[in-house]
């Protein structure tokens, strides 16, 4: 290892990054050396530190602190009260986790308010097509991603996939609104919140029994994972976007870059790794996400679990044969079959034959009469997964875990 990411490890503070230097000693991992430039970052500058080697400093000692002084429960019903932005602290807290709060729900100087006004329109006009997209590319994505799939598995919320799953779709919904990052929105809190979950189960993971078994790092969700799973997100939805033709204004596409590019600042991704541009993202997500998809056990039983929830949910209309299918459309064959997705004799040569031309009559770029047979069935379709992954996100609360998964 070369010496920039050892002192780097060795920066990323305390006990921590001590821990991730002992992890350099493991065995190789497929993953790409990394040379993208931090030129094309949000920050304009970095000191080039492969980020798979950088966690989150300033939150993971304060949550580890947390945690062993058994303080979880109670920060746990305090921060239940707090759900806008603009809304004082709740008392209660404990003051460290108090100051560092106070620090990580500012927005940067960066933020543009004017962008977040046109991602708004963006999100409005496409909400159908976002919906659908954030569950079925990014969301079954997340299960061939193997560092994002074990450590969910592992992790207390993974024996409960429907309340995750609502609870993360609580991001995507709270993204979407007119204030998301107003006084009177949500969003902030919601990254808060998340923020300091990942910092919980950074501290939580290593200490379970099959994570040293299964994982290829020693502490999870390193600043490397979470661009890996930021490009699962709006990269991935703005690739399938563009391959549909779907006609997105400049002006739009980069608001809805910045909205994503905020809450990853909220999210605690340093802005040194955050790209600045589409054109950085693809180049950032060639290099981080597209190598290290992959099969896990883990990942296949998560995929099974997800594919059966439309079923329950919706009486039917979304069955587990109709959203692996959709599946396989968006993802590719390849990872429908890493992922064990049948292949389904009608709706897949649906799909490859009459979704280009669906979505050009949705667009007003084909005429009406040249609609085909499919358009309904179709648009009943992204309504009713629109519904099952955006709007299932009740008020729900993001909890701070304090033990892993039991298994
Ligand atoms: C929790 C979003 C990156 C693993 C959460 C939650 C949200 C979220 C909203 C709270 C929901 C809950 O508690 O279930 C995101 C976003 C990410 C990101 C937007 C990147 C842009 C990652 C990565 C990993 C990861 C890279 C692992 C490699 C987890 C785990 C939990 C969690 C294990 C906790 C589940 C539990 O309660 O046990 N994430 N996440 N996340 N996330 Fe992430």
């Amino acid at each position: 290892m070369d010496k920039i990411t050892r002192r780097h490890a060795l920066k990323a503070g305390g006990a921590l990054g001590v821990l991730g230097a002992a992890g350099l000693a493991a065995p190789a991992q497929a993953q790409s050396l990394w040379t993208w430039s931090s030129r094309g970052s949000v920050a304009g500058t970095g000191d080039g530190a492969d980020p798979r080697w950088v966690w989150d400093p300033e939150a993971d000692p304060l949550l580890a602190s947390i945690i062993d002084r058994g303080e979880v429960t109670k920060v746990n019903e305090a921060l239940r009260t707090w759900t806008k932005n603009g809304q004082p602290l709740p008392d209660g807290l404990p003051a460290d986790l108090r100051d560092f709060m106070e620090r990580a729900r500012g927005l940067p100087s960066w933020a543009d308010q004017g962008k977040l006004a046109t991602a708004f329109d963006f999100n409005e006009k496409r909400g159908l097509y976002l919906g659908v997209l954030y569950g079925l590319a990014s969301g079954m994505m997340s299960t061939v991603i193997p560092h994002e799939a074990r450590a969910v598995y592992y992790s207390k919320g993974g024996a409960n996939m429907k309340d995750r799953i609502s609870k993360t779709a609580k991001l995507g919904y709270d993204l979407g609104t007119r204030n998301a990052f107003q006084p009177d929105g949500e969003m902030i809190v919601t990254c808060v919140k998340t923020r300091l979950v990942h910092a919980a189960v950074r501290h939580l993971l290593p200490q379970s029994p099959y994570w040293p078994q299964t994982a290829d790092q020693t502490i999870p969700i390193s600043q490397r994972d979470m661009l890996v799973t930021w490009h699962s997100l709006p990269t991935t939805v703005m690739r399938r976007l563009t391959d549909w033709t779907v006609p997105i204004p400049a002006a739009e596409s980069e608001s809805f870059l910045h909205s994503w590019q905020l809450t990853a600042h909220l999210l605690g991704i340093m802005d040194e790794y955050t790209p600045a541009s589409w054109d950085e993202a693809n180049a950032q997500a060639t290099q981080v996400l597209d190598p290290v998809l992959a099969p896990t056990s883990e990942g296949v039983d998560l995929a099974h679990i997800l594919l059966n929830l439309g079923s329950s949910i919706d009486g039917g209309i979304l069955t587990s044969h109709v959203l692996g299918a959709f599946t396989r459309f968006m993802l590719g064959d390849q990872i429908a079959e890493w992922l064990q997705i049948p292949a389904e004799p009608v709706w897949d040569p649906l799909l490859q034959q009459a979704w280009g031309p669906f979505i050009a009559v949705r667009e007003g770029l084909l005429p009406f009469p040249a609609a085909p047979a499919a358009y309904w069935t179709f648009d009943e379709f992204l309504r009713q997964a629109a519904l099952l992954f955006l709007s299932e996100a009740k008020p729900i609360s993001i909890e701070i875990p304090d033990a892993n998964r039991p298994l």
